[in-house]
């Protein structure tokens, strides 16, 4: 194991104390003579070991020169529990139950780059105490579908949003020795027929809407990347030439490793020529499933060395190749800065803050919220997700949590003393609670008909002071979960049937909804309070309560929009979704139709009503915005230009906004959005606080790409500046003017 080797590597350097340290175990060489050094102490053998795995999650090492194998673990939300060797199935360590932060879209929802630079020291720190070099995630597909099943995982449908919110979260991780492994990369948007998708997609949409993120976290200096199973231009992206040597290594200069999906590898010369670095997962017998320990069957294994050995290949590639693992392994797992704790108190707070800055208030009609609990209050929760295990499920992000906080549990605490807490069930959903070996242990099991069921929460909610609806997804197959996606908008399980009949007993209704992805609200003009409150791992009710009872002032503002039908969706308007399989083969193509008008840009362009648009998030206090001024009128293309606005925290208590700026091109030579969001800015204001937030914006923000330059382009003409505290709610809006003239300085 990994400790046994580098001890031994580090007994060399004593022993060779006399003949000074080894280059590359020299900690304080430079990072790529180091590289060159071991390179040259290996063999061909040696460097075929280190690109492909050796077990489930681990590639080996070099034992020659004291090197230790390299460890990954999932996932972008906490770490996963050990495995057996060569299965999925976990040990059953008894030390390996972790802290479950919460899901990236809560992240995104944040709004907060501090946010995300905390949850990656947090999670990193986590996987550097369980010895893992390589954290699977941070995850940044763009969210074209609601419907996708691992929307979750990933930060909302803008790029802008989604590129400057997993940069810190990749800084933060790597600061404590564990590499990122940004996924996946690319086009990866939808779980239905994952591994045999070929996506086509106008190089405007690619290098507008679903590569942005990707760039911005190469450019944070992640140190690999996951290839996706998906295919573009009939090739598989593990071994993508255009995606992995043209614009990732090539046009973004990345120098880490690019490691497989597990099972995303299925040609040994696409996989030496294209851009393969590390090997995972792949069914050794050639189909679909692995014989046993066949490490040696994968195709960068056994069959390269073959191609090497008989001449047919040369080893550039495999030089190239190692280089970049023995690059990651000097960052990582020979890093004597890799180091980090568990489970303690300060990663359940960071868990907690997190969720606390991610909860969005979506309606607060009335002020029913927050809770106020004058008196003797009755409040009534409903629904199982009150109570559900969130953290078991969802597929590879699932996790074996030292402990979970359930919204009931959460809200039983925060009102104990103060209100008597009751919870009726509401609907059965999914009683199962287990995954990969990791079992919830609960018995959820109800034999009672939805309509004893309604029956039971309509009698008690009549006599509550507050009815807390606590439902929406669960990440069980088709719910939010790996290798599914939804097949419709709507809460399953009955559970607009329940709202309803709440709502008809009781006006103070509040619905949270637990989801990663936004979901149909039929009932949504009869509930005067609804929640967006994610998947939020261990300190989940905890965070719910925080904000519900008024401790927190919930801060959060939506990272994708809520259409009211899927109609309102491009992908599903232009029936771009979920592709057509060819006649002579299991390969679906599916061309991204809507180009780059995803989301609230498609929202805009076609002027549809969202049931909560982009950016859309409530205070329990009331901002007041300025106008919008810019310290300029005219800007040359070299210049930037100022956007100042005052926003004044007119309410009674101290809150946080995000202050959104988008930027619309008044007159453009091609097709753009209405408007595309381009800087923000979270802050915190005391009531009655004024502060003027200003950006600072240049060319690339006013840019788009040119695919017929291959090249961003910032086209001379008037633009508008839109300040606002959604997509929807704009506030105040500023004109000024780009030339391609040379402008006297301000
Ligand atoms: C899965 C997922 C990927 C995960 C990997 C290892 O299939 O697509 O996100 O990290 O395999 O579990």
């Amino acid at each position: 194991m990994k400790p046994i080797l580098f001890a031994a590597a580090l007994s060399l350097c004593s022993l060779a104390s006399s003949a000074a340290t080894p280059l590359y175990l020299d900690n304080n060489a430079p990072l790529e003579e180091r590289v060159e050094d071991a390179l040259s102490r290996m063999t061909t053998a040696d460097k075929i070991a280190i690109i492909h795995a050796q077990s489930k999650f681990c590639s080996a090492g070099v034992p020659s020169l004291g090197i230790p194998e390299l460890w990954t673990s999932d996932g972008p939300h906490g770490v996963r529990p050990e495995v057996l060797w060569d299965e999925w199935d976990q040990a059953g360590w008894t030390n390996d139950s972790c802290v479950a932060f919460p899901a990236l879209t809560a992240l995104a929802a944040s709004w907060d780059p501090a946010i995300s630079r905390l949850y990656g020291e947090s999670i990193g720190e986590e996987a550097a105490y369980r010895g893992k070099d390589v954290l699977l995630g941070p995850g940044v597909n763009i969210y074209r579908t609601p419907l996708n099943g691992r929307n979750f995982e990933y930060m909302g449908e803008d790029p802008y949003l989604a590129g400057v919110m997993v940069a810190p979260y990749i800084q933060g991780l790597q600061s404590k020795g564990v590499a990122a492994c940004v996924k996946h990369f690319a086009l990866n948007n939808n779980e239905v027929n994952r591994h045999t998708t070929n996506v086509i997609v106008d190089d405007r949409a690619l290098y507008e809407i679903y590569l942005p993120a990707f760039k911005a976290a190469a450019d944070a200096g992640a140190w690999s990347f996951m290839a996706a199973y998906n295919l573009n231009g009939d090739e598989h992206m593990c071994h993508n030439k255009r995606f992995l040597n043209d614009i990732l290594k090539g046009e973004w200069g990345f120098d880490g490793a690019v490691i497989s999906d597990w099972g995303g590898v299925h040609d040994t010369r696409e996989a030496i020529t294209n851009g393969l670095d590390l090997e995972f997962g792949t069914w050794t017998n050639g189909l679909s499933s692995g014989a046993s320990n066949a490490y040696d069957n994968y195709y960068l294994a056994r069959p390269y060395l073959k191609l090497i050995e008989s001449g047919e290949v040369g080893t550039a590639e495999l030089d190239d190749k190692a280089r970049r693992v023995l690059r990651l392994m000097m960052r990582t797992s020979m890093n004597p800065a890799q180091r980090g704790s568990m489970c303690s108190p300060e990663h359940y707070t960071a868990a907690r803050t997190i969720g606390d800055a991610g909860i969005v208030l979506l309606k607060n009609d009335g002020n029913v919220l927050p809770i106020k609990t004058e008196g003797d209050v009755k409040v009534l929760v409903v629904g199982e997700n009150a109570v559900k295990m969130m953290t078991v499920g969802g597929g590879s992000s699932s996790l074996k949590v030292q402990r979970e906080i359930s919204p009931l549990d959460g809200l039983r605490a925060a009102l104990d003393g103060k209100a008597q807490v009751e919870w009726v069930r509401g609907y059965v959903g999914d009683v199962t609670g287990e995954y990969n070996g990791v079992v919830t242990g609960q018995d959820l099991t109800d034999s009672r008909s939805a309509e004893e069921l309604i029956a039971e929460a309509v009698d008690k909610a009549r006599g509550a002071d507050y009815v807390i609806f606590v439902g929406g997804l669960n990440k069980s197959a088709g719910q939010d979960c790996e290798d599914a996606d939804r097949t419709g908008l709507e809460l399953p399980y009955n559970q607009d049937a329940v709202i309803e009949a709440l709502a008809a007993a009781n006006p103070n209704l509040v619905v949270v909804n637990v989801s990663g992805n936004a979901v149909a609200m039929p009932w949504v003009n009869k509930v005067p309070a609804i929640v967006q409150a994610w998947f939020l791992g261990s300190e989940a009710g905890n965070s719910i309560a925080d904000v519900l009872t008024g401790a927190v002032n919930p801060s959060g503002k939506l990272p994708f929009t809520f259409p009211t039908s899927l109609n309102d969706v491009g992908a599903h308007a232009l029936g771009a979704y979920p592709g057509t399989q060819r006649a002579d083969s299991p390969i679906v193509d599916l061309e991204y139709k809507e180009g780059i008008l995803v989301g609230y840009r498609w929202a805009d362009a076609k002027n549809t009503k969202p049931l909560f648009p982009f950016g859309h998030g409530l205070s329990y206090t009331t901002f007041e915005y300025g106008d919008a001024t810019v310290d300029s009128k005219t800007i040359g293309m070299g210049d930037s230009i100022t956007v100042s606005v005052p926003v004044t925290n007119t309410g009674k208590v101290p809150g946080q906004e995000v202050v959104q700026l988008y930027i619309a091109d008044n007159k453009a030579s091609v097709v753009r959005p209405p408007k595309e969001l381009k800087a923000f800015k979270k802050v915190a204001l005391l009531p009655g606080q004024t502060e003027v937030v200003k950006f600072t914006i240049g060319k690339d923000a006013l840019s788009f790409f040119d695919d017929k330059a291959h090249a961003w382009t910032a086209e001379p003409g008037k633009f508008t500046v839109l300040v606002g505290s959604s997509s929807r709610d704009i506030r105040s809006k500023a004109a000024f003017t780009l030339t391609d003239k040379a402008v006297a300085s301000k």
